[in-house]
């Protein structure tokens, strides 16, 4: 068996000659200005994903300082390499529409360019799941290393930070609760510093979810952008990544069934974003893991909510830190962990609990008998309007509303939304159930965040604050509101959300877990009988082209069908497991 190549050895260039295409290789990078003895070093890969147009990994440069530090310092070789950066508000038509390009640049570089292993510098919303994506197939050792979050600001007192208090000021001011010079004011403290979100939406749960599944240092997930601490944490990551070298610490060794039970319990159990859900099918799809809804529904209902952080609860990610971080709570739920689980330091996750600091009375992670919530933040909902599931994120809905039925008034699509959801005509009352279709993974096309429909203008004014919203699209995880989203299969593939008619009935029920359109079986298959069929329009080129023709739906992680493991290997949550 020929030995397995390391550093500038690996990977070469083909140009019919190894002697050569290494010779080649090193001229090039003495060019740079290295040493034999640099370069004899094995290479810690870093992906920098710093971009003037994603101020959330607006501190990039001090990271890929500290973790060049930790590198060195470990004796290994570091070097930095771009890939695609995903800025949540910077990106047309929305980011989940690059998610995918993202983990395409990013398995495609680490494959193509020498390195022993890679750290992933990852922060906002669709940037670690394309990264974990990514690393998970290209098979190299890889450790994520997340910007961190934002700090919170401050409006008249009042202590602010994005995104679940831009909406709500959004939210005050369409209602003319607030003029526009406080929307401006506001506007300049909602965020205070560089970072990612300072709540527990997509990139925290995100963040949370890496070192939940034992692919980020113990500790890594909380730690502010602009402190001190998320230096330390990137020193050490890239000290950690040298020791990963050599021994079995790939991605498949650590993203196990185990591992992604253990992401889908700490999801749960943080109130994380729904996007959490599509983010770890995609990554486990890319090892072969399949994702059963069903089975997380079921383990949704024995895992509390006890983190209180907006928009579940009151506070902000530095106030997770300040209590310990993830530790905290993985500590709270160490009865339904996987402890045997690997993690990137080659210890289990019960080792590095056990290990890490002693808990201390603190008020933002709730005791397990104690939850802000009885049940995960997240219910799985099925009926003749979502026959493949549907989300609703119950931790942050309203009680009144969780079983509600009302009349559908419906929007055909985005710009049928925007035309007509604040004219003063618009026949709409506040028991209504608002229904967006084609926002979906083809629909938009990309699953855009709009699956938090806009309260109608003339019923904020009267001071509603949440009406039932159902659409196939997706919701910010700093959202909150009685939102059903990812209806599967979407409208604009022929899905029943598509045959909705203003005036019909819907009934959810989330203690049943049912979301249902309250006409006749036969009517539902006369409507859908006369639907149009899919076309891809023969114009669409490149890229789009790519995303309209191999997209999946919510259930399978909106992956591309090509990057998923060609064979289901494992489903989780698992038979065998604590469920
Ligand atoms: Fe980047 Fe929220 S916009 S993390």
């Amino acid at each position: 068996m020929s030995e397995k190549k390391t550093g500038l050895r690996q990977g070469l260039t083909n140009y019919g000659d190894e002697g050569f295409s290494l010779f080649l290789r090193k001229a090039f990078i003495k060019g740079a200005g290295y040493t034999d003895d640099a370069l004899s070093r094995p290479i810690v890969a870093i992906a920098n994903t710093g971009s003037a147009y994603n101020p959330c990994h607006g501190n990039a440069p001090q990271l890929i300082e500290a973790v060049k530090r930790g590198v060195m310092l470990a004796g290994g070789l570091p070097v930095e390499f771009p890939t695609i950066s995903i800025a949540e508000s910077f990106s047309h038509p929305t980011s989940m529409f690059l998610r995918n390009l993202m983990s395409m640049d990013t398995e495609e570089m680490i494959r193509a360019q020498p390195m022993d292993a890679v750290v992933l510098i990852g922060g906002c919303d669709k940037t670690v799941p394309a990264q974990l994506m990514g690393a998970a197939a290209a098979g190299v050792p890889a450790i994520q290393l997340v910007t961190g979050a934002m700090l919170t600001g401050s409006h008249r007192g009042e202590r602010v930070g994005a995104c679940t208090d831009c909406r709500r000021f959004w939210a005050s001011f369409r209602g003319d609760q607030i003029d526009e010079a406080e929307i401006e004011a506001v506007n300049n403290q909602l965020v205070a510093t560089v970072g990612t979100c300072s709540v527990m939406g997509t990139a925290s749960t995100m963040a949370c979810i890496a070192e939940a599944l034992g692919i980020m240092l113990p500790g890594g997930a909380s730690a502010p952008a602009v402190t001190a601490d998320r230096i330390r944490i990137a020193e050490r990551t890239g000290a950690q990544a040298v020791a990963m070298i050599g021994k079995d610490l790939s991605p498949a060794a650590i993203l196990t069934p185990k591992a992604i039970e253990n992401a889908l319990r700490v999801l749960l159990a943080i109130g994380g974003s729904t996007n959490g859900i599509i983010h770890l099918t995609a990554i486990a799809g890319r090892l072969g893991i399949r994702i059963d809804l069903a089975r997380l529904d079921q383990m949704a209902r024995e895992t509390p909510v006890l983190v209180d952080l907006k928009p579940s609860g009151q506070h902000y990610m530095e106030d997770l830190h300040r209590a310990g971080g993830l530790t905290t709570v993985m500590r709270e739920i160490k009865g339904l962990l996987h402890l045997d689980a690997l993690t990137v330091t080659g210890r289990t996750l019960g080792e590095e609990l056990d290990a890490a600091p002693a808990s201390f009375p603190q008020d933002v992670v709730r005791p397990f008998d104690r939850p802000i919530f009885p049940q995960g933040g997240i219910a799985v909902l099925r009926g003749n309007l979502a026959p493949g599931g549907a989300i609703i994120k119950q931790s942050a809905a309203s009680a009144t509303l969780m079983e509600h039925e009302g009349r559908a008034v419906v929007f055909e699509d985005a710009e049928d939304l925007a035309r007509r959801i604040d004219d003063p005509e618009l026949d709409v009352e506040a028991h209504d159930i608002l229904v967006l279709k084609r926002i979906g993974p083809v629909g938009a096309p990309g699953m855009p965040e709009a699956g938090y429909i806009p309260i109608p203008r003339k019923l904020g004014r009267l001071g509603v604050k949440d009406m039932v919203r159902i659409s196939d699209g997706r919701m910010s995880g700093t959202a909150s509101g009685t939102v059903v989203l990812h209806v599967t299969p979407e409208a604009a593939i022929g899905g029943p959300l598509a045959i909705v008619q203003t005036g019909d009935r819907i009934r959810l029920s989330v203690a049943e877990r049912s979301i249902e359109l309250a006409i006749s079986d036969e009517e539902i298959a006369a409507r859908l009988a006369v639907l149009p069929a899919r076309q891809v329009d023969p114009d669409e080129r490149g890229y789009r082209k790519l995303f309209l023709t191999t997209i999946t739906q919510a259930d399978e992680g909106c992956d591309f069908d090509f990057l998923q493991a060609t064979r289901i290997t494992a489903t989780v949550p698992g038979d065998g497991n604590k469920v």
